[in-house]
């Protein structure tokens, strides 16, 4: 992969810190995200026979959740993460779903087969192209003409209180960076309503739907680590740690773990998450 080559960064972070950190996490992480990939998957409605694509699989449960809830018909789980994968293919021998394929592989490059797939569904594996337009055109020739997509992506930070009170701590010591443009790859790159509608008209997609939705996401948390460590080291908030300077970084965790100390129950911490969930249909005279 050459330095300029589409989504290198991505393809960067998520086989190395990121996807590891993800596959350690991986049984908390499927729990607290349970709620928001139902959404998603009861909103795409597959039925036995049919042909579904799991773009951004990660570590699997969606892609075997989708299959289960289906029990005949086919499931390709796309990812560019070597390490999540291999604990998805771990994970499908265990249930032995056959007709489940993992696919290691850029979903916005990827040479699906051609009107084949029923549906495409992700549970926050499609913010992170460098150009979404490009992507979801591509994704879009796997499927069916009037096939559907269903996904779920994060609201704005300041919707989503397990980003926000983390990081508004951590802005009392750091300067807040200039907010990403909308689209930029990212957890947040499709917060703005308006800009997702508009990028998956122009790939192709007709009938957008997209609704916002609220769960309590419940995170297990380590007894003998500061709380303010634990959300640094699994979502966004992390980013701000890595790039604070050395000085700070022992005051932010611990304005962290204060401010989300209230939010502790028993051996979770409980806090608001925000999505929307979309949906559309593949314009059936798009070519
Ligand atoms: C936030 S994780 C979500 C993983 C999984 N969907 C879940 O809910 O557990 C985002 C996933 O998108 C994948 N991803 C990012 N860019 C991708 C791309 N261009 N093509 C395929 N997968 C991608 C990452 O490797 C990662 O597994």
């Amino acid at each position: 992969m050459t330095e300029n080559a589409i989504n290198a960064d991505q393809i960067e972070f998520w086989n190395s810190t990121a996807g590891e950190q993800w596959v350690k996490g991986q049984e908390n992480m499927d729990k607290t995200l349970a709620g928001f990939g139902q959404l998603a998957m009861t909103a795409l409605a597959p039925v036995s026979g049919e042909a579904v694509i799991d773009v951004g699989c990660g570590c699997g449960a969606t892609s075997l959740a989708l299959m289960q809830v289906m029990a005949h018909g086919k499931v390709l789980g796309v990812d560019i993460s070597a390490p999540m994968l291999a604990r998805a293919e771990e994970r499908s021998l265990e249930l032995s779903l056959d007709a489940v394929t993992f696919q290691q592989a850029d979903a916005a490059v990827y040479d699906f087969e051609t009107n084949s797939f029923d549906g495409v569904f992700s549970r926050f594996g499609v913010m992170f192209f460098d150009n979404p337009v490009a992507a979801f055109t591509n994704i879009r020739t796997g499927l069916k003409p009037g096939g559907r997509l269903s996904f779920v992506c994060w609201r704005p930070v300041s919707d989503n209180q397990w980003t926000r009170v983390p990081m508004m701590a951590a802005f009392e010591h750091i300067e807040r960076p200039n907010p990403p443009a909308p689209g930029a790859p990212g957890p947040f790159a499709f917060s703005d309503q308006a800009h997702t509608r508009t990028m998956l008209e122009d790939a192709g997609f007709c009938d957008v739907s997209i609704e916002p939705k609220n769960l309590p996401m419940a995170f297990s948390i380590a007894p003998d680590k500061p709380l303010g460590l634990q959300f640094a080291e699994m979502g966004p908030v992390g980013r701000l740690l890595v790039n604070a300077p050395d000085d700070k970084k022992t005051a932010i965790i611990d304005s962290m773990t204060k401010a989300l100390e209230p939010f502790v129950q028993g051996d979770q911490a409980i806090l608001d998450g925000a999505v929307w969930l979309v949906t559309a249909k593949n314009a059936k005279d798009q070519p």
